[in-house]
């Protein structure tokens, strides 16, 4: 029987000491189960092992044989199994944490032709600048970056008890989640149509 259940991966992209991530993460893991078109799984990077000295060779080419550390499998599986991408970050000097362009840079294949949309925290800007960066890197990876995102400036201010004061958040998300799985079906139906060229 065909497998009609699509795998959303929600990546908790900081790995800070007292970061606020998981709770972004959380809540965002919360409104995709609600939404219902999706199985999901929340892998947050503080649990993975991401140095930052890569193998001589890129991954691009690499297959399963790449050398990564053992403490990046489950990573590198939910990465693979994965037919959508929600990433949580937080801006950190105008771009995205160090840890998320480490986890990008360890993979390749296993975001190519796959949708990625993006919830971002931050100061005024609200992680803006983060996710400008992230669509133009993970462009390289043949990566479909979804337009509609969700960004909570002042989150600081913004969120209580673990979730956005701003009621009109879980509809916003409602929108990012109604194109992440129309991206998710129409892409997964063109990679099992024929081998994406790239
Ligand atoms: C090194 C560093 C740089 C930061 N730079 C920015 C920034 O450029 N813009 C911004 O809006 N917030 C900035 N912040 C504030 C973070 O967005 C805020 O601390 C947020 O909580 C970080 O996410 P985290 O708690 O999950 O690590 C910065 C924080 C750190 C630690």
């Amino acid at each position: 029987m065909e497998n009609t259940t699509h795998k959303l991966l929600i990546i908790v992209g900081s790995v800070r000491e007292g970061r606020f991530g998981p709770v972004v993460g959380s809540w965002v893991a919360e409104q995709a189960r609600t939404h219902g078109g999706f199985e999901v799984d929340v892998v947050d990077l503080a649990d993975i092992e991401l140095p930052l000295a890569l193998p001589a060779a890129p991954p691009k080419f690499a297959g399963a044989g790449y050398p990564r550390p053992a403490g990046m499998a489950a990573l590198t599986s939910a990465l693979e199994e994965a037919d959508a991408f929600v990433v949580v970050t937080p801006e950190y000097n105008h771009s995205y944490p160090a840890s998320l362009k480490a986890a990008i840079d360890w993979h390749f294949t296993q975001w190519t032709a796959k949708p990625v949309a993006f919830v971002s925290y931050g100061g005024a800007a609200g992680g803006r600048h983060a996710v400008l960066h992230l669509e133009n890197v993970l462009s390289e990876l043949h990566a479909v970056t979804v337009r509609d995102g969700l960004a909570f400036p002042n989150y600081f201010t913004a969120w209580q008890d673990g979730e956005p004061l701003d009621t009109e958040a879980p509809g916003y998300a409602k929108a990012l989640l109604d194109q992440l799985a129309w991206w998710s079906a129409t892409l997964r139906a063109g990679r099992e149509a024929a081998p994406y060229p790239g």
